[in-house]
């Protein structure tokens, strides 16, 4: 279906537009009419044959006003529905829905002679297609990542009609597949803006220390007609100026400059996330951000930021809103209180699983001094062998690299999570490794592996991936899903190469205010005495150089059917899903304060 929209599309995706919080914007938050539409009736005939764009629901035609033909639908006639929001705890009707929604929403513009204009999608869950008065810009496809269309020439002055069609039904051959341990949340999940910018502009940046820190180095990627122009860089805090000339070609211009003897920076760390503004101009264009300079690097089994070797205190977060209904987080607020959370329990790290979060969440850790683990969702079994599927998964890797590769807190990309190994993974995972190389040489890289147990006790992870990351980072659940807790007495744990060793998750589950014996699972008695052997497990791996227990807080997902315990919610979590603190919470945040 998708490729006939596609075709009637009148420009497919185009890069992301990275930094639009410093550009003239028109927020399209707020309220959306909605239209469900559970047949596709709103772009396929009753044949299921896809219908001329004029007869879709893109044409935005009305039966109250326009009795000249017999439509059945009417967005003026639409509830609304908040945007940015996941429409599951939008209305009890919505809370499992699958399938399309189509949303749209009524704008004024002025748009001026000279300009260009976008409309900007902080994150659409699964596939969206976008129309603007009529015409179909475009689609995408991957529920975590921003994307851009832009709408020169098509914004009219006064009032424009944005019509998206949202699905968010799981696919076989998707990025994620069909089964998950999170909640399907559907909808424009995130912020949608117009974005304003010159001809010519800086779409896309990197700015980053030089290898030898001795210098900043990088590169501006201009858009526009006079792509060849200069295109400048500025640091004034530390007496930075550097121009170079675009290639007319690509557009793209490199620069380098060397740091003066009197002017070294304060390199960003947890301790101190400082931040400069930088300055990127070309032409009419200026654009300002706030970088941090910071070295990442491993040496043997450790981990060393600025040269320091550096313990990651962290803890795994899902993108749910602080705290109940548990929608789909998306707010500078919402961060701000789980990030506050993370702090609380002494953590300067946090795996942000298991696909991108939103920009604010990126942003405000590095503010705080929280390191990010930042990964897509190529999770569990993924159609390995289709090319189509591993071309979702590497644009959304590049999507995330993009948007987020200036934040200097942001020190692992990760590529997987749990996925079972096969030739045909490997090679999909390699490439994507690969990719995240290529565009970011300065980074860790590396993906949640799982342990082995070759013989009773001894316990390993021998995934042929290890010689492909930086970290052995994994997943291990001694304790729950593997034996009780007294098996973290009894094992040991070796590994087959010489590299950071992280757990990227460990853990168990309690209800809030559920107490009782030790042995009975999902008390809170139960869940500290598992996260107190833990520790003591982790505590005898001397390779051992971070740690990101599962979970923060207690989610929402749809594979935990236990009513009176679970609820539909993975209890998982060191806090409730009401931001309650159980046992376990005090256990980690001690062994936190004395790393
Ligand atoms: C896995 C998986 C998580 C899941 C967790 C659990 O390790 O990575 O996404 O939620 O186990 O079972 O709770």
């Amino acid at each position: 279906m998708l490729s006939f929209i596609l075709a009637a599309a009148i420009g497919v995706l185009q890069p992301q537009i990275i930094n639009i919080q410093d550009r003239t914007q028109t927020s399209l938050d707020g309220d959306w009419d909605y239209l469900v539409d559970q047949f596709a009736n709103g772009y396929l005939d009753y044949r299921q044959n896809p219908m001329p764009a004029g007869n879709t629901f893109f044409a935005d035609r009305h039966f109250f006003t326009d009795q000249t033909r017999l439509v059945e639908y009417d967005f003026d006639a639409a509830e609304k529905m908040k945007v940015p929001g996941d429409w599951n705890t939008q209305g009890d009707k919505f809370y499992y829905f699958e399938g399309t929604i189509w949303f749209r929403r009524v704008f004024e513009a002025d748009p001026q002679p000279g300009k260009r204009y976008f409309i900007h999608f902080g994150a659409v869950n699964y596939e969206a297609v976008a129309g603007l008065n009529g015409k179909i810009l475009g689609t995408h496809k991957g529920g975590f990542t921003p994307f851009d269309l832009e709408v020169t020439g098509l914004l009219k002055k006064g009032s424009n009609s944005l019509i998206v069609r949202v699905d968010n039904t799981r696919h076989p051959d998707g990025v994620p597949m069909q089964n998950f341990d999170w909640w399907n949340y559907g909808g424009i999940t995130r912020s949608v803006c117009l974005v304003e910018a010159p001809e010519t502009f800086v779409r896309d940046y990197f700015v980053r220390l030089s290898a030898d820190g001795k210098g900043v180095e990088g590169w501006v990627q201009l858009d526009g007609a006079s792509r060849e122009a200069v295109a400048s860089v500025e640091i004034p805090e530390l007496g930075i100026r550097t121009e170079t000339n675009a290639d007319g070609i690509s557009g793209k211009a490199t620069f380098c400059a060397q740091f003066k003897k009197k002017k070294q920076p304060e390199r960003w760390s947890p301790e101190n996330p400082r931040l400069y503004e930088v300055k990127i101009a070309s032409g009419e264009d200026s654009i300002t951000d706030r970088i941090g300079f910071r070295t990442i690097e491993t040496k043997g089994c450790k981990i060393l930021i600025n040269g320091k070797e550096t313990f990651l205190k962290g803890v795994a977060i899902h993108e749910e809103i602080p705290f109940a209904p548990s929608g789909r987080a998306f707010s500078e607020e919402h961060a701000r209180i789980t990030l506050g959370l993370a702090k609380e329990m002494g953590c300067n790290f946090v795996r942000l699983a298991h696909y991108p979060h939103n920009e604010n969440m990126v942003r405000v850790a590095e503010e705080m001094g929280i390191m990010v683990w930042d990964e897509i969702p190529v999770y569990w079994a993924i159609d390995w062998s289709n090319r189509e599927t591993y071309e979702n998964a590497e644009n959304q890797l590049a999507e995330m690299i993009t948007r987020d590769k200036n934040r200097a807190n942001v020190i692992i990309w990760s590529v997987s999570n749990e996925t079972p190994r096969s030739k045909a993974r490997l090679d999909f995972l390699t490439g994507l490794i690969a990719k995240a190389r290529e565009m970011d040489p300065t980074r860790l890289v590396s993906s949640a592996m799982e342990k082995d147990e070759p013989e009773p006790g001894h316990m390993t992870v021998k995934d042929d991936l290890i010689d492909y990351v930086d970290l052995i980072s994994y997943n291990q659940y001694v304790g729950w899903y593997d034996g009780d807790f007294e098996k973290c007495d009894r094992v040991y744990w070796t590994f087959p190469v010489e590299k950071p060793v992280i757990i990227t998750e460990f853990g168990g589950g309690a209800k809030f205010g559920r107490h009782g014996a030790v042995t009975d699972r999902f008390t809170e008695e139960y869940q500290a005495k598992l996260y107190e052997k833990n520790i003591e497990m982790l505590s005898r791996i001397p390779e051992l150089a971070g740690a990101s227990p599962w979970i923060l807080k207690d989610f929402r997902s749809p594979r935990r059917q236990l009513n009176g315990i679970q609820d539909e919610f993975n209890r998982k979590g060191l806090v409730s899903e009401n931001g309650e603190k159980k046992k376990a919470f005090f256990i980690m945040q001690e062994w936190y304060s004395r790393k």
